[in-house]
């Protein structure tokens, strides 16, 4: 452990009590100069922390940033974000950052957090809005063995993790839009964007990206997204933790993902199937050259949406934009 972590450490187990300098000389062997840099540093890094020339330090608050440590404090998982937690202050997107690391080795479970991605993806070449410390932009790597045919699949699961995660820490009620958007109220709070380095049977690895409006103001939201976006300070009125929604949302990733590789994907797809209204929805499906309209049917065992258009054909819808009617 980092003689910064140490303190920190110290620090915290101070309690909500001063903390002298010379006792965390002593303890740590450093200097009174070396104590005041790494408390420059902590500070830094959103740890707010009052110093009295007297009674020495004292952490006031902990910080709101989505730090590796303090993400792993407590994380009730075996494998992701257990090894390797990536952080970025700032990144271009972390699914681009996980796909470097994935092609250079990186275990399954390495997880990838921005604070604020300065061009984060989103799906169908759109670009996914993520102003600092008030999302949540992660990307978990994934070396599952199975085809890449069956990799829609995952998109499917990490839709339902997200989703789990919002029920079990909010009192909002959530709705799945095929794939992947998760709205609350009709309006769209989180996104994922898997994406996939395969060959024609099998799978080198796969990302899993997702985005989280967490604490954005109105404001916050460019106009042009204003209407169709939403965060979970906007619908409950409340500030909520990242750090805990994080946490949450890697321990049902992983516990699907769990699931998942010993071949149960069915219960998914039932969950998948509970969280939401699809079925029995009039909907439009735009595909790159043209444009499906019907009815809903069903998820097929493959994820793949059966739609029913208006000459009664049924349709295999395998990736899409939809839009409800
Ligand atoms: C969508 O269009 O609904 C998918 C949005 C996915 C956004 C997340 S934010 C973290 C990760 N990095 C990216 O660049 N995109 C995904």
């Amino acid at each position: 452990m980092s003689t910064k972590d140490q303190l920190l450490m110290s620090l915290k187990a101070g309690k909500g009590s001063w903390v002298s300098g010379e006792f965390l000389g002593r303890n740590l062997t450093i200097s009174r100069s070396a104590i005041w840099k790494h408390i420059r540093t902590l500070k830094d890094e959103g740890y707010i922390i009052e110093s009295s020339r007297k009674k020495g330090y004292f952490l006031r608050q902990m910080t709101d940033s989505l730090l590796p440590n303090e993400i792993r404090e407590g994380l009730k998982t075996n494998v992701f974000g257990k090894r390797d937690i990536v952080y970025f202050r700032d990144t271009d997107s972390t699914n681009i950052r996980a796909e470097h690391l994935a092609a250079e080795g990186a275990p399954e479970g390495t997880v990838v957090i921005a604070e604020k991605q300065t061009q984060g993806k989103g799906r169908r070449g759109r670009y996914w809005f993520s102003p600092s410390g008030e999302g949540i932009y992660a990307s978990v790597v994934l070396r599952p063995r199975i085809s890449p045919h069956e990799a829609p699949k995952l998109t499917l699961m990490a839709s339902v993790a997200v989703a789990e995660t919002i029920l079990s820490l909010t009192p909002l009620r959530v709705n799945i839009k095929w794939p992947n958007d998760i709205l609350v109220n009709g309006k769209k709070l989180a996104g994922i964007l898997t994406e996939i380095s395969a060959e024609m049977d099998r799978i080198h690895y796969v990302v899993i990206g997702i985005g989280v409006n967490v604490n954005m103001p109105c404001e916050s939201f460019p106009s042009d997204i204003r209407n169709l976006a939403t965060s979970i300070l906007l619908e409950t009125g409340e500030v909520s933790q990242r750090i805990t929604l994080l946490r949450t949302y890697l321990e049902w990733l992983e516990m699907y993902y769990e699931m998942f590789s010993v071949g149960g994907f069915h219960p998914i797809m039932n969950r998948w199937k509970q969280l939401s209204d699809m079925p029995g929805k009039q909907i439009r499906v735009d595909l790159i050259d043209h444009t499906h309209e019907g009815v809903v049917q069903d998820i097929d065992e493959d994820g793949f949406l059966i739609l029913k258009d208006h000459e009664g054909n049924l349709r295999k819808i395998i990736s899409g934009d939809i839009t409800l009617c």
